[in-house]
């Protein structure tokens, strides 16, 4: 499939993604117009296509079951999806793997999510951009035939298939002014980056403006999403990024640094320290970048780089969380000392930040980057792509596409 890169006001979609929104527009239209998808009941038994892994391991464990029962609504806050599109992010080749299994493990069975003594078979998967098909009685604020995004707890069974099942505080109404391709490249990234930047960074947008924000991994999923948030909320923002991102990271409004030909933290010396840092890297660069947030009891470092489930995974549940808490201990006294202070962001689903998004997106104040999408057959591929790294934007699945 050919790859990026198209621009239409900055924005990077390969151009079978603007011929194949007008495709998906029928397909929507197809989806309406079907009763037997409109009345598909919880309780009639259905079959569906999805991806699933019986094993941790890499992509070669993935497989389509092209009969699964249909997940169907168990609580009367949830809703039925159909789904147009997801993407591919970083978590789902690391859950694929294993990473994170004995903590998730663990909210599933809360929640009844393991019912036969195993979390298998399971489909990955954490975002989408689809139809709702049927709402439980609670939901007030989605209806049938609405068209919504959103982001789905780690625990749950993921979006790599043709149907979800989600709460409705997970999702939003997806923009108009995006096709369900470019809106399912978002709502992972829009939410990790709020968790980060909203949640354990504490900012708020009215006290955005003018705050400087030092984006380390500006040409990822999160990195071109977080400059643009920044930029939308009136920021300065530079960004860490290689040569061949350059272009793209500059449009988005960053100030860049390639850190292929430059020393980043000498670069870093000759201007003003930040008030926020995001980082997307970890390992030495989130200890290298500490000297440049500003010592104010309000400047963070906020990174996803956290070490709370392979903790866990390596060690067991409870010596894992004792030794982040302890890593956290650490950091919070370093910060007492220092006047700065290392936090640790996850993802956390959050459909009242993709509604706010939601209006940014539509007043054109933030752009979905999509790099390549792939068919629905193709999740394997789209699995490789990611794990190959290098990203630039996002990868999508197109689930009404099956070749
Ligand atoms: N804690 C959480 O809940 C959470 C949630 C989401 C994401 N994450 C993590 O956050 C990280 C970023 O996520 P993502 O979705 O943005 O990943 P991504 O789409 O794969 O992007 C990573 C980007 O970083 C660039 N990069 C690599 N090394 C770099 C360096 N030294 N300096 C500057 N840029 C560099 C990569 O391009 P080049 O290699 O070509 O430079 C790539 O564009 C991942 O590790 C992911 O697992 C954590």
């Amino acid at each position: 499939m050919a790859n990026i890169i198209n621009s239409r006001n900055g924005l990077c979609l390969c151009h079978r993604v603007l011929n194949r929104s007008h495709q998906l527009v029928g397909a929507v239209q197809y989806v309406k117009n079907q009763p037997c998808l409109l009345r598909m009941s919880s309780n009639t038994a259905h079959k569906m296509q999805t991806w699933q892994i019986h094993e941790y391991g890499s992509s070669e464990k993935l497989t389509l079951n092209t009969s699964a029962h249909a997940a169907t609504i168990k609580s009367p806050n949830e809703l039925l999806i159909r789904i147009h599109a997801a993407s591919v992010n970083p978590i789902d080749v690391r859950m694929l793997g294993g990473y994170g299994r004995s903590l998730i493990n663990i909210l599933r069975k809360r929640k009844g999510l393991i019912t036969a003594g195993t979390e298998f078979p399971l489909t990955l998967g954490r975002d989408f951009s689809g139809t709702v098909i049927e709402a439980g009685k609670a939901v007030s604020k989605f209806k049938a035939g609405d068209e919504v995004w959103g982001a789905l707890g780690a625990e749950k069974h993921g979006t790599h298939a043709k149907y979800t099942i989600v709460s409705q505080d997970e999702i939003s109404k997806k923009p108009d002014n995006l096709s369900h391709l470019e809106a399912a490249s978002m709502p992972y990234v829009i939410t990790t980056t709020w968790a980060a930047l909203c949640t354990i960074g504490e900012l708020k947008e009215r006290e955005a403006a003018m705050k400087r924000i030092l984006v380390l991994g500006g040409s990822g999923g999160i990195g071109t999403f977080a400059i643009q948030l920044a930029k939308a909320w009136g920021m300065h923002a530079t960004a860490t990024c290689s040569t061949d991102a350059v272009d793209l990271v500059t449009g988005l409004g960053a100030e860049v640094i390639d850190y292929r030909t430059k020393d980043v933290w000498k670069e870093l010396h000759s201007v003003d320290k930040f008030d926020y840092i995001l980082d997307t890297l970890g390992g030495e660069n989130t200890k290298n970048a500490l000297p440049y947030l500003k010592p104010r009891h309000d400047s963070h470092l906020i990174t996803l780089i956290s070490p709370l489930l392979s903790n866990s995974d390596k060690l067991g549940v409870l010596p894992g969380l004792l030794q982040t808490a302890v890593t956290a201990g650490i950091e919070t006294l370093k910060g007492l000392t220092s006047g700065t202070s290392v936090r640790w962001a996850v993802f956390m689903p959050n459909g009242a930040a993709l509604e706010k998004v939601r209006q940014m997106v539509e007043a054109e104040k933030i752009k979905p980057i999509v790099q390549q999408v792939f068919p629905f057959t193709e999740v394997p591929a789209a699995f490789k792509k990611v794990s190959n790294g290098h990203l630039r934007g996002k990868i999508v699945i197109d689930a009404l596409v099956d070749s």
